[in-house]
């Protein structure tokens, strides 16, 4: 049987700093859903990686006296090794400078250029340093950025344009024949408003910069940043370098991405792959904004607390979880420390109390095999449908509300209160009896709560993989999605306490 296959992308990151929380996560996010579809059964490809040939990383390597090559070996590394630190696993971690993207680019600006969607122009406009666009006196009221509040610079230059405008109609038809392209939904009309207002064509080079990859028809031009980085979800999947690869994940599944970037990825993207006749991706999901008293969390902003740090006190998971718990994925949400904490003992409270009670009541009185009556078929269902609509505050409420039926159940049942069968001179013969049927019921319940922690861990595995892996080592399952239908091995099952840290 052929297998289902999933390719999913985050946008690659300008590394002209470390890694932040808000930098990281659209990668989590990607992590989520790539281990959700794996745990299915699919086959997965998971690509993240960094947009170097940004003027910032120049600045950046120059403030901290390196030459630009050894600057970005060390930052891509520490990029890495914070995703590691995440359980972020991804399958390919592209860089723009890899020799097999830059030919690539080459390759599609010829097949473009031949086409007769390139020429030759002059760009005019108003230049935000940081955003590395240009907007209109319209976009930027009082000439000032809008996202980074900066004054913005006049500048006129010879560059190359795609002919973006063209494609007008063609995108407003895609958009209509494919209504889930852009979501969530209540960012489409946004876009397809914009598109109907008419498009500029796209500046994609630039002629001062001594930076980036050179234009082959034109060496004395470079391709500009954009151009050159949306093209990583084609090279990083094989389009040059392996056929099949290509063959089989192409077009991708899920570009997840800001929504300040939504723009590219939804407008400009498309065009590029239909002048260049590929397929277009399925879909691309624009999430919000992670905030700090009302303000976007970036470097650039100085508001972005150090992640590696966070890792260090409160753990892969906590930082995972309060990741998606509480703000639904396409809105913005303030994170703060205090918050992280609040979401950390929550699980602590919640799930870590669950399985440190029944795993240390199954050690004391024992397990007997009976029917879950608590899990229902149809919770799987509504969690299924969520997280693969990206709903993920929603599909951790529906299994953290089964981790209460869990917890109440354990409360109502009491399967610590049986008498003592084997105490029996100091009973009846009918009290010894009815202790007999009283432990027999509470081993019951305590099945039906082990086998009931297995589906959650299973379900919980994409959000929370550390935290998961233990439980699924301590109850003897695996983690796999036909584990759910299967009964757990009473005889394998060990005391699990220290879950989580309380803070
Ligand atoms: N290099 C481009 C993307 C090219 S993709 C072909 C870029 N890089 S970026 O480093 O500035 O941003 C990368 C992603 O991180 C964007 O999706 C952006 O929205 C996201 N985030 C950066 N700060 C963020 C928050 N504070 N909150 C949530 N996401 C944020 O744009």
């Amino acid at each position: 049987m052929v297998k289902k296959k999933f390719y999913v992308t985050t946008p690659i990151y300008y590394p002209s700093g470390k890694p932040h929380i808000g930098s990281v996560y659209t990668t989590i996010a990607a992590d989520v859903l790539s281990r959700w579809y794996k745990l299915l059964g699919y086959e997965v490809f998971f690509l993240t990686g960094t947009d170097e040939h940004t003027k910032k990383v120049l600045v950046e390597a120059d403030k901290n006296g390196k030459n630009v090559n050894n600057y970005l070996d060390e930052i891509t590394k520490v990029f890495k090794k914070t995703f590691e630190s995440l359980d972020i696993n991804y399958d390919r971690f592209i860089r723009t400078s890899d020799e097999d993207h830059k030919k690539f680019v080459q390759y599609i600006l010829n097949v473009i250029n031949k086409k007769g969607d390139i020429y030759k122009g002059k760009y005019e406009g108003y230049y935000c340093n940081e955003c590395e666009d240009y907007y209109t006196e319209r976009e930027a009221s009082k000439l000032i950025c809008p996202i980074h509040g900066k004054n913005l610079e006049f500048l006129k230059e010879d560059s190359y344009f795609f002919k973006l405008s063209k494609y007008k109609d063609k995108l407003l038809d895609f958009y209509e024949k494919n209504p889930n392209f852009i979501s969530p939904e209540y960012r489409r009309s946004e876009i397809i408003n914009r598109v109907k207002e008419g498009l500029r064509d796209l500046s994609i080079s630039r002629k001062d910069l001594n930076w980036g990859i050179e234009i082959p028809f034109d060496k004395e031009h470079r391709v500009y940043v954009w151009f050159d980085a949306l093209n990583n979800y084609l090279t990083g999947v094989g389009v040059l370098n392996d056929k099949k690869l290509f063959k089989k994940f192409w077009p991708a599944d899920l570009h997840i991405v800001g929504k300040d970037i939504l723009w590219f990825h939804s407008v400009i993207w498309p065009a590029i792959l239909i002048s260049a006749g590929y397929k277009i991706p399925k879909k691309i999901y624009a999430h919000g904004w992670l905030t700090s008293n009302d303000k976007k969390i970036g470097k650039s902003l100085g508001n972005a607390d150090d992640i590696e740090e966070l890792i260090k006190k409160y753990g892969s998971d906590s930082i995972r979880y309060f990741l998606f718990k509480v703000i639904p994925f396409g809105e913005d949400g303030e994170y703060s420390e205090k918050n992280l904490i609040e979401r950390n003992n929550e699980l602590a409270n919640k799930l870590g109390n669950l399985v440190s009670r029944v795993s240390s009541l199954v050690e004391k009185k024992g397990i007997e095999k009976s029917k879950n009556k608590l899990f229902k078929k149809s919770y799987l269902k509504k969690i299924s449908w969520l997280i693969e609509n990206l709903e993920f505050d929603k599909a951790l409420n529906e299994i953290f509300a089964f981790v209460d039926i869990c917890n109440e159940y354990i409360q109502k049942k009491k399967p610590w209160d049986t008498g003592d069968p084997e105490n029996s001179l100091e009973f009846s013969g009918l009290q010894k009896i009815q202790n007999e049927k009283r432990l027999s019921e509470a081993r019951k319940v305590l099945y039906e709560l082990a086998d009931s922690i297995k589906i959650i861990a299973i379900l919980l595995w994409p959000f929370i993989p550390n935290t998961c892996e233990k439980i699924a080592k301590n109850f003897s399952f695996k983690i796999d999605y036909s584990e759910i239908n299967k009964t757990i091995s009473v005889k394998k099952i060990r005391k699990e306490e220290n879950l989580f840290k309380r803070v």
